[in-house]
């Protein structure tokens, strides 16, 4: 049960201001905190260009995180099947923690397939001044040739049931701030984009 099915629980909780505010963290850092929000078919490369674009903020003095499902699903969301109900909590959290780690001052990666529109626009109201969307585009020929899990095979071949693109929806963003094919384009383009859409709104120098 979360805390929202209980509105008496809500209603008794205060919110606290901190002594050192976001801005005096962005201060520090020398940039925004801000999501970028990958999202895209298993395969697609969402967690590597994540990485990729990272490495290249890092270099750049940008303090980053990467946040990614088959990561988080071991820990914090350890526990979520693969259900759409159990999707839509996994995501719903991650947008709290993405929310979290921007505000804690880092450019963070969230690289999750998020298959549900309903789930990003909850992310993207949640810092509708800090959130990119990011569509990883890859068709799905393409995503299960690379298939690097293994999992397309599985799904396949029944021994793996709700798989995205197989047997679950996937629904492509209509408006994301930026689109990549990673069938077409390097990585290292696909990089430059996300990194050139973020100096673009100011977020980084
Ligand atoms: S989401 O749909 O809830 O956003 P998430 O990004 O956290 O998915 O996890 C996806 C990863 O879990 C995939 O990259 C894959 O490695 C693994 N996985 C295992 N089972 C499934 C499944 N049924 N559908 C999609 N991904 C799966």
């Amino acid at each position: 049960m979360t805390a929202s099915n209980f509105p008496d629980v809500v209603a008794n909780l205060k919110w606290h201001d901190h002594a050192v505010t976001r801005t005096m963290r962005e201060e520090l850092n020398g940039h925004r905190g801000c999501t970028l929000w990958y999202t895209g078919l298993s395969g697609s490369g969402k967690s590597t260009l994540a990485n990729e674009v990272s490495a290249a903020l890092h270099a750049m003095g940008v303090r980053t995180y990467v946040l990614d499902g088959d990561n988080i699903r071991q820990g914090l969301n350890r526990g979520l099947s693969f259900s759409e109900e159990d999707r839509r909590e996994n995501i719903r959290r991650i947008a709290e923690v993405a929310k979290l780690f921007s505000d804690a001052g880092l450019v963070t990666g969230a690289a999750f397939i998020s298959p549900y529109r309903e789930e990003r626009a909850l992310a993207r109201s949640l810092q509708p001044d800090t959130f990119l969307e990011i569509h990883v585009k890859a068709d799905l020929a393409t995503c299960e040739k690379r298939d690097p899990k293994g999992l397309y095979a599985k799904a396949r071949a029944g021994e793996i049931r709700q798989f995205t693109g197989i047997d679950a929806p996937y629904e492509e963003p209509q408006n994301p701030e930026v689109v990549v094919d990673t069938a077409k384009n390097s990585l290292a383009d696909c990089a430059r984009l996300v990194v050139h859409a973020l100096k673009q709104r100011r977020l980084i120098p």
